[in-house]
């Protein structure tokens, strides 16, 4: 029986994989989570088909005895967030930098056969051009981006020099149910849901026409079980993990109004720090060496996640979550 290892299997994309591994007819499935980000409640409907290591992936002598023997690694845990990473530098480098190496170190050692690494969009920075594609020259403009840039440069070597097969999914923008909202470095589209929701005005940073490659989480986790299942030719590589298509932050705002019958104009504020303009993935070598297939379109994958919002919020407010 496989056993599969998610770390940060807690959070949002994490816990989505974790039950898409599920759905697999074998495997045993694990989750490393310090639960810092990542929420029991998550995985509330599995918890009792997974086992939960409560462990930090910045204690390597931890993480090591976990990951041995596991024959593929998900390695989701981060601290996901470009202008976190600006305020919280230190935090933010130790897990995403320090974590990812001894997350990947435990895994060689421990005779892991293939690490899915989660990379980051990111990475491209502002580059005129688009669609973005994996030869392009990376040019990271934020700690966040170039921790998990150097992630994807050890996830390379791990494999040239100490054999892991390493597969690095360049994430797109993801989006979907259980994007946590409270925190002010929250998703963009997590916090239009909770306005949309509250009926209150979101504050749009710069002019809303800055673009970005959502992806819904579910294309994200099908993804990565299609990377740890590509053959061999895979390792090493980078691959974008995006749909292809890209929509204006004032767009997002307009479908979703549209789709809930309510007219809010949001609140404009200062461009933010580290903001990337525009952001599209070419998702042709995933397509080819990965057989990635996008199935959700940006209005089904919008109607999905306010749906789940919207039972969520019945739910607290009636103390069932
Ligand atoms: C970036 C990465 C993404 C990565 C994510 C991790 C790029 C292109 N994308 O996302 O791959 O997974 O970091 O966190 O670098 N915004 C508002 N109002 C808000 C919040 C955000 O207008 O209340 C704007 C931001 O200024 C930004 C856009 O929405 O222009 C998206 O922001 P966010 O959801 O935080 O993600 P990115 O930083 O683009």
């Amino acid at each position: 029986m496989p056993k599969f290892m998610v770390t940060g299997g807690a959070g949002f994309i994490g816990s989505t994989l974790v039950r898409s591994l599920l759905d697999q007819p074998n495997g045993e499935v694990e989750i490393v989570d310090n639960l810092l980000t990542g929420h029991e409640k998550n995985i509330a409907d599995v918890r009792k088909r997974v086992m939960l290591h409560h462990v930090d992936i910045r204690d390597a002598s931890a993480l090591r005895p976990i990951l041995k023997g596991a024959d593929v690694v998900f390695h989701l845990a981060a601290i996901p967030s470009v202008p976190r990473s600006i305020h919280e530098p230190q935090a933010s480098h130790e897990v995403n930098a320090d974590g990812t190496f001894n997350v990947m170190r435990a895994a060689a050692d421990g005779g892991v056969r293939r690490l899915v690494y989660a990379a980051s969009s990111s990475a491209y920075g502002d580059s005129e051009t688009l669609p973005k594609i994996e030869t392009m020259i990376p040019r990271p403009k934020s700690p966040y981006a170039v921790q998990k840039l150097l992630g994807e440069h050890y996830a390379a070597v791990f494999h040239s020099c100490f054999g892991l097969e390493t597969v690095s999914l360049r994430f797109f923008n993801v989006y979907g149910p259980r994007q946590d909202p409270s925190s002010p470095y929250s998703g963009v589209l997590s916090l239009f849901m909770r306005h949309l929701l509250a009926r209150t005005a979101p504050t749009i940073f710069g002019d809303g026409e800055q673009s970005r490659d959502f992806t819904y989480v579910e294309d994200v986790a099908g993804l990565c079980i299609k990377a740890a299942n590509a053959p061999s030719s895979v390792a090493g590589k980078m691959f974008n993990a995006g749909n292809g298509g890209r929509f204006t932050l004032n767009q997002i705002w307009s479908l979703l109004q549209k789709v809930e019958g309510v007219e809010i104009a949001p609140k404009f504020g200062p461009p933010r720090e580290g903001d990337v303009r525009h952001s599209m993935a070419d998702t042709q070598a995933a397509v080819a060496e990965l057989g990635h297939a996008p199935k959700f379109t940006i209005e089904e994958g919008l109607k999905k996640t306010l749906e789940w919002y919207r039972m969520a919020e019945i739910q607290t407010t009636q103390g069932v979550a």
